[in-house]
């Protein structure tokens, strides 16, 4: 099937070309991403708090992921679509593959989970079932309130191992690329020579990865209230609504022909 060849060709990029993965939520996003070439499309959880206004990921459910993954799948041809699996929607192996069906179903090409060796489980059931899966491995948000903030990992040489052991689990149990978040830029090279999958990396050094991943409200500038340390954005998306919002309102207080007290 066409999900399961996207997924090879992603896996076939190891040590032989960069990939990209961008975040979309909607349709029209997804459509630019697509037309602009990227590798990979992820309707990551990140929805929670770019586009839900939640304070963090952990209130985001499978309901609100499907509902965004099918309007940014109308919009993706080439890409492969990716699909982020929300905080407990994943609990049990069952819970893991039936929820990985719904968003297959919804018009993901693949799932992708948090998690490195203690879900291995749940990645190759998920797997065996028909549908691709992408790592995510490091920095896990959804355990924000678990571990009481966004902590860096691999800063230590046991947490650097740990890491390495993660990567190869995720990759053994089958997954054709793995996201690395929030990991020392030591600590993405050792994993990265340790993964023979594509390792794509955030906030984890540049140039440390097999690919790179943004989110777009980041790369446009389109969420100002907060911008991670480690992205430039390229674009003023928020300036530029401003401007033309308060341009609009202008010219509708003082068009000639008005009426006006
Ligand atoms: O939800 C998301 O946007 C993500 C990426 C940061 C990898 O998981
Ligand atoms: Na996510």
């Amino acid at each position: 099937n066409q999900s399961f060849e996207k997924a090879e060709r992603i896996r076939a990029c190891k040590n032989r070309r960069h990939v990209t993965l961008v975040t979309a939520y909607d349709y029209p996003t997804g459509r630019l991403l697509d037309e602009a070439g990227v590798d990979i499309v992820l309707v990551g959880d990140s929805l929670g708090m770019v586009v839900l206004g939640f304070p963090d990921t952990t209130h985001v459910t499978l309901d609100h992921m499907l509902h965004h993954v099918e309007a940014t799948a109308r919009g993706v041809k080439n890409a492969m679509l990716v699909g982020d699996m929300p905080i407990h929607s994943y609990d049990t192996v069952e819970q893991a593959v039936q929820s990985a069906k719904k968003l297959f179903l919804a018009g993901a090409d693949a799932v992708k989970l948090e998690g490195g060796a203690a879900q291995a489980g749940n990645i190759r059931a998920i797997v065996e079932a028909g549908i691709p899966v992408v790592g995510h491995i490091g920095l896990l948000p959804q355990k924000v309130l678990e571990e009481g903030g966004y902590k860096i990992k691999g800063k230590s040489s046991a947490e650097e191992e740990a890491l390495v052991r993660d990567v190869e689990a995720v990759a053994e149990a089958g997954a054709c690329a793995v996201v690395v978040e929030g990991v020392t830029p030591h600590a993405a090279r050792q994993v990265t020579v340790h993964s023979s999958i594509p390792t794509l990396g955030i906030g984890s050094g540049s140039h440390t990865c097999d690919g790179d991943v943004v989110v777009i409200h980041d790369l446009v500038g389109a969420f100002p209230w907060f911008i991670p340390a480690f992205v430039k954005p390229r674009a003023d998306v928020a300036g530029s609504m401003t401007a033309a919002v308060k341009e609009w309102m202008e010219d509708c207080y003082t068009e000639p022909g008005s009426i006006s007290s």
